[in-house]
């Protein structure tokens, strides 16, 4: 069976990792638009630069957690193609060999001014030189908002050629990634919606399996690996 899987925070939540929205709509005590745009990042390199460096050293402190090692265990089964929005790396901690980052990686560093990539120092730094062209344009190699996400082609086409959607612990909120499951049910295809709650989008899908992610993702692939 040909599979498609996003995901979202929600499921490195339980590893330890705060979501987007939480409810005073902060990420982490910024406004989204401070650290996540280019304005942003234009405004304030040095601030935009320390934030990243703090959530990549976060990520040194925490471990995949059952789902997504369920979800390796999927792609053993079936030709899953997995899409997360995520920037952290606890898919592939997590077993997952190939995994597509429409929104970028924490762990990768971009030029601006050329466009090469590398992996990030723990440490970035606005007048840190390309290692390519040598021009102190250095940034995180993350999707901000304004800017269009990576692979798009490849997802459409897993979306076009897919058996199975799901989407687990996203809130449905930034396109084009929440309009993947009107997208896949148009085809008639099932697709369920693993969330602890509802959803700005949870219309779109067939069906719904609430819970924490690290309890419905084991038994979501459970149930698809038995028959
Ligand atoms: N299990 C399952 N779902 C969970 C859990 C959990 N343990 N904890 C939280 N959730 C759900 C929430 O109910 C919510 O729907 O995860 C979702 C998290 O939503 P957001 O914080 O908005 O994260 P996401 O949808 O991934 O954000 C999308 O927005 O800021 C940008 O580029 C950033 O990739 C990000 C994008």
């Amino acid at each position: 069976m040909r599979i498609t899987v996003l995901t979202g925070a929600g499921i490195s939540a339980e590893s330890g990792l705060a979501t987007f929205r939480a409810s005073d709509g902060l990420w982490e005590n910024h406004r989204i638009e401070d650290v996540a745009t280019p304005e942003g990042f234009a405004r304030a390199p040095e601030l935009v630069h320390h934030f990243y460096n703090q959530r990549r050293a976060r990520l040194a402190e925490v471990a995949p957690n059952p789902a997504h090692h369920a979800l390796a265990r999927l792609a053993r089964m079936h030709d899953l193609t997995l899409v997360t929005q995520n920037v952290d790396d606890l898919h592939e901690r997590g077993g997952s060999a190939e995994v597509i980052h429409m929104h970028g990686e924490l762990t990768r560093a971009l030029c601006a001014a050329c466009d090469h990539r590398w992996p990030a120092p723990a440490v970035m730094r606005p007048d840190d030189p390309c290692p390519a062209c040598g021009k102190p344009t250095t940034r995180p190699d993350i999707v901000w908002f304004g800017e269009i996400p990576y692979h798009m082609d490849r997802i459409w086409d897993a979306l076009d050629h897919a058996d199975l959607f799901a989407a687990i612990g996203t809130s449905g909120n930034v396109y084009p990634a929440a309009g993947f499951a009107q997208h896949a049910a148009r085809r008639g295809i099932d697709c369920p919606e693993l969330n602890l709650a509802d959803s700005a989008n949870s219309r779109d899908f067939t069906h719904r399996i609430t819970g924490p992610a690290s309890q419905t993702v084991p038994q979501w692939v459970a149930s698809l690996t038995a028959t």
